[in-house]
């Protein structure tokens, strides 16, 4: 991966401190979560010391999820409101597979797919956590109908999470370049002029 001076910066080492905390925590979710699902995932609690010790983790590990994600909530939301150009953008979307990338209106710092995969984050982690807590009967014990209500809940979120970050994953992945924003914290030129001109400009202070 070549850097340069010239590159711009996209992310402080506290930003993306707080990022990997979330997704590191997602991943131990995920895969304690699963065990718990289907009899066919089990074998996962040998990474947590065996199923008792899964099942007391799962939660704790979930409290430290939604902590830093309501953290990085705080960090971008302004970043993230929907403005028309966003929504054109996500119109237009579809011409990104039939089309040049050129015929895409121009975008901030995130585009309008970025965005709206922002708020169904924080929705699906909404219904997570709040599911979540209601079901832990190590501290509370509330009425079994709430219970299995959330534990519905917490299932339908879950999956809708982990649907909503494997796109996450793919998008930072398949958009060369995109990666190493969240290890370095800096872009190069070509990648911010190409795919966040309006943020290119912001940045560098270039006219059009
Ligand atoms: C598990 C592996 C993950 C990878 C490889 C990954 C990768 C990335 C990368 C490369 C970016 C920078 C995108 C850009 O600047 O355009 C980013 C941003 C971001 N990621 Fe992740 N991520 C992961 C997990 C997660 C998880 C679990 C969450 C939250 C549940 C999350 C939430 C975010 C948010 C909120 C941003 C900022 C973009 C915005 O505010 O719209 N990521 N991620």
């Amino acid at each position: 991966m070549k850097r340069s001076p010239r590159d711009l910066k996209r992310y402080t080492a506290s930003e993306r401190a707080n990022h990997w905390v979330v997704a590191i925590s997602f991943v131990l979710l995920a895969l304690s979560g699963l065990a718990f699902f289907h009899p066919a995932f089990f074998p996962l609690t040998q990474l947590f010391g065996g199923g008792p010790w899964t099942r007391i983790l799962h939660p704790y590990i979930g409290v430290v999820m939604a902590l830093a994600f309501i953290l990085m909530v705080i960090r971008f939301w302004r970043l993230n409101i929907m403005e028309a150009r966003d929504r054109q953008w996500l119109k237009e979307a579809p011409q990104l597979v039939t089309k040049d990338h050129h015929v895409m209106p121009e975008q901030g710092k995130y585009n309008g797919g970025q965005k709206l995969l922002f708020w169904l984050l924080v929705a699906s982690m909404l219904g997570l956590t709040v599911s979540g807590v209601l079901m832990w009967r190590a501290w509370w014990n509330l009425p079994i109908e709430l219970v299995r209500a959330s534990v519905v809940l917490h299932a339908v979120s879950a999956f809708a999470l982990l649907g909503l970050i494997l796109l996450h994953v793919y998008a930072a992945i398949w958009t060369r370049g995109t990666f190493r924003a969240m290890v370095y914290g800096t872009v190069n030129r070509a990648w911010a002029k190409y795919h966040h001109p309006l943020w290119y400009r912001k940045m560098t202070g270039e006219e059009k």
